[in-house]
């Protein structure tokens, strides 16, 4: 038999009030990527065929965030299951199972929806997904019949103290045939205490049915809910040890695993040696060998093959460091390609650069790209060495080899194997300094003496 088409419905009309916040909830960023795209990602993985987000007005935003996944704006916030029946036109036509996902929690695993999705499969009609929180608090609890199926979900509310003393509770996940989910959907009223439409209740309509109902459980922590920003930190920390866990099984070495922070596109090679305190914005990929020293932050780069970083390096986006370079301390690198073996190993800014092969930037270095209005680009040849504290003045091009004479400001072009030096003659006085002395001594005296 052909393998059931599945659809994720993902309920995100939420106002999300607590997040106290002019951004949509499920935008706001768990690991460097808004919450909504990480449940995207989970439906993805799971190979589910399609998605729809269920959004408020005003919620443009995260239609385009999503898109080219569709969305359907919920009008009016009249509860998830009127939620949910505001994506049946976006599934016309669409035959297969539904699963109903809630925006705002970002920690489901493609391996739980798997496991929600085989249920279906193994025959029951309905399938909620439940878990046990530490705090059962105000959760939907999940009231079974004698043989372990599902009878029926009771809203806190709407709970008598028998119901609210169940521990097992409603995630919010819950996977039905479309056809049938939408049919249930059309019959659920709202007399209840919130006098809002429950998708919880499909469970009891299809009971009524005689349908077969089940609960398949998982870990709290991955049904953990973000309403709050101490919610979202919450979520942070739970992401951020996956995420370490995933570099050290890959082959990298993480010193002190709880203080470096990845985002979920972080991509390392084998044998990554990162130190204490390391920052991975977006947008970053380390190839094999490279060691990472404490105290670096990092985003949008591209790291070869052997280099090392840091300690306390900054490499910015468009940084593309080459095999075997080294980028040292109070270094920071924008737009710029350093190749290979090349080194700018000290207090030095790199931007909209280009550093030849083997080149060596000295301590201080740097690259004046802009002139208040435009960006200009400087370029270091292969072999150039640039003396300490020298400032290169775009649009300028160093040529292979050539030597910077440290201090110099280069305003203009300097050939393949010149030396330039742009800065004050030195003068030498000799015995200079004793005579002043005595005079300066003197001086101080006379001063004293008078006052
Ligand atoms: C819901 C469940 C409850 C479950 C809990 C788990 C119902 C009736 N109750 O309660 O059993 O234990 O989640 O967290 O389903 N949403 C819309 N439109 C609406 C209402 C909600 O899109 O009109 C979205 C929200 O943005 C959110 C999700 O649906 O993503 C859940 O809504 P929420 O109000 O948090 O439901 P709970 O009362 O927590
Ligand atoms: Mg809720």
């Amino acid at each position: 038999m052909a393998q059931r088409k599945t659809a994720a419905v993902i309920l995100a009309a939420g106002k999300g009030t607590r997040m106290k916040s002019a951004l949509p909830k499920v935008m706001h960023p768990l690991a460097g990527r808004p919450m909504i795209k990480h449940l995207l990602a989970a439906v993805d993985a799971a190979k589910l065929d399609r998605a729809v987000i269920v959004i408020g007005p005003e919620m443009d935003s995260v239609a385009e965030a999503v898109a080219p996944v569709s969305s359907a704006v919920q009008r009016d916030r009249l509860g998830t299951g009127h939620a949910v029946l505001c994506a049946k036109d976006a599934l016309a036509g669409f035959a297969g199972d539904v699963l109903v996902l809630y925006g705002d929690t970002p920690l489901l695993t493609p391996e739980t929806l798997g496991r929600v999705m085989q249920a279906r499969s193994d025959g029951a009609a309905v399938v909620v997904l439940g878990f046990e929180p530490v705090d059962p608090a105000a959760y939907g609890r999940l009231v079974l019949d004698s043989q372990g199926g599902l009878d029926a979900i009771v809203e806190y509310k709407d709970a008598t103290p028998q119901q609210r003393a169940i521990r097992l509770c409603n995630s919010g996940v819950m996977a039905a045939d479309a056809r049938l989910l939408f049919d249930l959907l059309s019959k659920v009223r709202n007399d209840n205490s919130k006098g809002e439409y429950y998708l919880t209740d499909v469970v009891a309509l299809a009971r009524g049915k005689g349908l077969p109902c089940a609960v398949v459980r998982a870990p709290e922590e991955e049904l953990l809910g973000v309403n709050s920003r101490g919610e979202q930190a919450v979520a942070e920390a739970v992401i951020q040890t996956r995420l370490r866990h995933r570099a050290m099984d890959n082959g990298a070495t993480l010193i002190d695993p709880s203080s470096v922070f990845f985002s979920v596109d972080t991509e390392l090679g084998q044998d990554v040696t990162i130190g204490p305190n390391v920052v991975f914005g977006p947008g970053v990929t380390v190839a094999d060998g490279v060691e990472i020293r404490a105290f670096c932050h990092i985003e949008g780069a591209k790291i070869g093959r052997g280099a090392i970083v840091g300690p306390f390096a900054r490499l910015r986006p468009g940084a593309v460091l080459q095999n075997d370079v080294h980028i040292g301390n109070f270094v920071e690198v924008k737009a710029t390609l350093v190749e290979s073996g090349a080194k700018a190993n000290h207090l030095t800014y790199l931007g909209d650069a280009r550093v030849g092969a083997g080149a060596n930037v000295g301590a201080g270095t740097i690259t004046c790209n802009y002139d208040g209005f435009l960006k200009s680009l400087t370029d270091i040849g292969a072999g150039a060495f640039i003396g300490s504290n020298s400032a290169l003045v775009a649009p300028v091009k160093i040529g292979d080899g050539a030597i910077i004479g440290a201090g110099s400001v280069i305003t203009e072009d300097v050939p393949a194997d010149a030396l330039a030096a742009a800065r004050g003659e030195m003068r030498v006085v000799p015995g200079w300094a004793k005579p002043y002395r005595e005079r300066k001594k003197a001086e101080k005296a006379a001063r004293k003496k008078r006052s």
